[in-house]
């Protein structure tokens, strides 16, 4: 266990890199004072998990706000309503979500909104509110740590690298190119392969949705992204949550990757998502 931040603050790792399980009350969690907290917190293991937190969506969104400006994905997104704009149903149930290809995208290894032209987002807050009678888990990786235990020749050689993130690739697997809405199909967005944060941290920028690497033929490029991405998805720099009622997570975007283990459609699984903009342009 952890040292104890304050006696109603229990945090026990996950694993020495990424990962804690934070013990919480909610009015704890609530109160205004436990942000500054939450935010070393978070810096330190890069991905939360609060077990049986039991949010409500009013208190999801209270506390998606105290961290940061919210990202209104409610014109793109299924399960918003006007009382909870902003919080994003995740599902595989027809009734509510009909377009269940993005839900099957998150089944590899990405960070949300890589392929916008925003900054990515900061943080990624789910609640579970049913957890899959089967598989679901969420899997967290850290790109803080898997850039920091490379090599240093491999550092060299990756710094100054360029990667280009499209649709096409994020949903490789899910639909054929020419299912994707053709205003989405042709975007591509350039980014570095490591982002110097402001905070000096660096974090590789890899995920599914990266294509190719400019300059470098694409065989030998998508090969280096693969094993870049197997590199950071290995055990060290990544840990699984397994869903309950009410439990609740929190990750860095900026510096994690995220999946969901495959789930059925029938699973049941129903997460409530909201995202704190982020503020930080990829440098
Ligand atoms: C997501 O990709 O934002 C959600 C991951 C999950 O459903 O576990």
């Amino acid at each position: 266990m952890e040292a104890v931040l304050a006696p109603d603050v229990k945090v026990e790792p996950i694993k020495p890199k990424v990962g804690a399980v934070v013990q919480v009350d909610k009015a704890t969690f609530l109160d205004k004072a436990f942000i500054p907290r939450c935010l070393e917190l978070i810096e330190r293991h890069t991905a939360l998990v609060f077990p049986r937190l039991g949010l409500t969506d009013e208190e999801q969104l209270a506390f998606t706000d105290s961290l940061g400006e919210r990202v209104n994905f409610t014109d793109s997104v299924p399960g918003g309503d006007e009382s909870t704009k902003d919080v994003y149903t995740i599902t595989l149930d027809s009734v509510v979500n009909t377009d269940p290809e993005y839900v099957f995208g998150s089944m590899f290894w990405h960070m949300d909104g890589i392929i916008s032209d925003i900054p990515p987002p900061k943080f990624t807050l789910l609640s579970c509110h049913q957890p899959p009678d089967k598989g679901g888990q969420t899997e967290f990786a850290s790109t803080y740590a898997a850039w920091d235990a490379l090599p240093d020749e491999e550092k060299a050689e990756l710094e100054g690298l360029r990667v280009v993130h499209n649709l096409v690739a994020g949903l490789h697997g899910v639909l054929e190119p020419d299912e994707i809405n053709p205003a989405k199909r042709g975007m591509n967005h350039e980014h570095p392969l490591v982002w110097t944060h402001e905070s000096g941290r660096k974090s590789l920028l890899i995920g599914h949705h990266a294509d190719y690497i400019v300059g470098m033929p694409k065989p030998q490029g998508r090969a280096l992204l693969a094993r870049l991405l197997e590199w950071a998805g290995q055990p060290e720099f990544s840990c699984r949550h397994t869903w309950q009622t009410g439990d609740f997570a929190m990750w860095d975007n900026t510096g994690a990757l995220h999946r969901a283990l495959p789930y059925s459609e029938d699973s049941g699984r129903r997460m409530h998502r909201t995202t704190v903009a982020g503020y930080e342009a990829i440098a």
